[in-house]
């Protein structure tokens, strides 16, 4: 807290309403609006663009430098240095785990990735066209039905146990979705591989043949799952926490993430910018892609371009476009087509005074879905692996407020209806 105050003069009133202002850690002040209800006036911000929605300490992003810290280490250290499940430990508890810590909470999460068998039963209801992001809104809210031993949101231990086995059986539902797709026999996890092995398992074994998970693709899988992992107060967090804070169980809030994050605008754009990349079909077409980018009587936007906090680079796409080269030397595929036009497209993005103007540079979606085309990974099962990766950052935001004081979210508006009429009978109607 500080003693620095706004002083807000509104027409009409005599004396200025003053407001105060607090520091953060490191980042802008905030300007506390909360007793401007009791002076008749509420804040109008559609978007939330100038909101500023609580008071978290698990990520820090700073959209005019490239910045994005997890606890205060930078993204590009996370994602070189540390892998998934240490991530997750860090968004949990604050803190890196040590060696001892590490061996612990990975056993932990290892030993929760199976599901009830009831769940698998759930999945035949679905047709094998679902949308596989259709069917984990579905499962995962259903997870609740299982485990009403976990579900006070008040015990920091059901809170607990509920994180950890959403973060565990996150993959084996997403490999579910997928093996669902493709009519072949759901995989068990595996207790040996690591999570991010155990995934890939999971989704390319099968009962006749489980072959050994490339190590490459495994690290990618996992670097992918980090990136992923939190992101401050985007739109399918900042779900979560308003579904949270009517108390409804950790099972019921990921599932109102999941369904947030679904759209094109937000975690579906990875999939997006796949489609486009195929619908420009080779790089002597960017040209009239970036065109209709740029006509304001065109809807069409440049997908995996642009952010409304990173107004320079997304410091997740350039680990990201790093990882896309790993992999694609891996797999014999440095002169894959769609590489060839996602590059020609950044650089002619970046070098437009359009792009340049608005501040649009590529986002963590641009080369996610590059990677994942090439582990394998369908593209309408791209937004199911930021679910996936990102479940850690919705739960660790849900335990934060809930370990907190809260209120209930509920934001007021603009009234632009009728004022109070008569009511007209039936047969007076026009
Ligand atoms: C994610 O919030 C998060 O942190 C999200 C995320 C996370 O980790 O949780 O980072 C994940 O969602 C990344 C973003 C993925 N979405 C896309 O790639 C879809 C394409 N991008 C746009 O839809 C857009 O850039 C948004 C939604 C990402 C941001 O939109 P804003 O902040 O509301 O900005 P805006 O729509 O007001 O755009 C500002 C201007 C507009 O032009 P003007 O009205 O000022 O003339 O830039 C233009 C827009 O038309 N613009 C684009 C564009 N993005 C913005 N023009 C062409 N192509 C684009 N991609």
């Amino acid at each position: 807290m500080t003693d620095k105050k706004a002083h807000l003069s509104v027409d009409g009133l005599e004396a200025s309403i003053e407001l105060p202002i607090y520091s953060g850690t490191i980042g802008p002040d905030v300007i506390d609006v909360t007793s401007l209800t009791s002076k008749g006036y509420f804040t109008y911000d559609p978007g939330f663009m100038s909101t500023g929605s609580c008071e978290s300490k698990l990520t820090y992003i700073d959209g005019g430098k490239g910045v994005l810290l997890h606890g205060g280490y930078p993204i590009e250290e996370l994602a070189n240095k540390s892998d998934y499940l240490e991530t997750c430990y860090l968004l949990l508890n604050g803190e890196l785990p040590n060696a001892e810590q590490k061996k612990e909470f990975v056993d932990i999460i290892t030993n929760h990735t199976m599901v009830h068998e009831n769940i698998a039963r759930f999945f035949r209801g679905f047709r094998a066209d679902a949308h596989p992001m259709a069917i984990m809104c579905g499962v995962v809210g259903a997870l609740s039905s299982f485990y009403h031993d976990s579900l006070d949101i008040n015990d920091e231990e059901h809170r607990k146990i509920s994180a950890h086995r959403l973060i565990a059986k996150m993959p084996t539902l997403a490999a579910m979705t997928y093996k669902h797709h493709v009519g072949q026999p759901f995989m068990y996890p595996n207790n040996k591989l690591s999570y991010s092995e155990n995934f890939l398992h999971m989704m390319f074994g099968t009962p006749c043949d489980d072959p050994e998970v490339n190590p490459v693709l495994a690290r990618a899988m996992d670097k992918i799952f980090l990136l992923h992992a939190d992101h401050e107060q985007n739109a399918s967090t900042s779900t979560v926490r308003l579904a949270g804070s009517s108390g409804a169980n950790p099972f019921a809030c990921i599932a109102a993430g999941i369904a947030t994050l679904w759209g094109p605008a937000h975690g579906g754009a990875n999939e997006a910018v796949l489609n486009m990349l195929e619908e420009i079909g080779t790089v002597d077409r960017i040209d009239e892609f970036v065109a209709k980018a740029k006509d304001k009587n065109d809807p069409f936007r440049l997908m995996g371009f642009g952010h409304r906090v990173y107004k320079n680079f997304d410091p997740r796409a350039k680990v990201m476009k790093e990882t896309c080269d790993e992999v694609l030397t891996e797999l014999g595929l440095e002169n894959d087509p769609l590489l060839a036009i996602a590059k020609r497209l950044e650089q002619i993005a970046l070098e437009d005074e359009y792009f340049i103007q608005k501040k649009l540079y590529p986002n963590v979606d641009f080369y996610s879905g590059i990677i994942m085309k090439a582990i394998g990974i369908p593209t309408d099962m791209f937004t199911v692996i930021f679910a996936t990766g990102r479940t850690v950052g919705w739960i660790a935001h849900w335990h934060e407020m809930i370990s907190n004081s809260y209120k209930i979210g509920r934001p007021r508006q603009l009234y632009k209806g009728y004022a109070p009429r008569e009511f007209p009978p039936l047969e007076e109607r026009k």
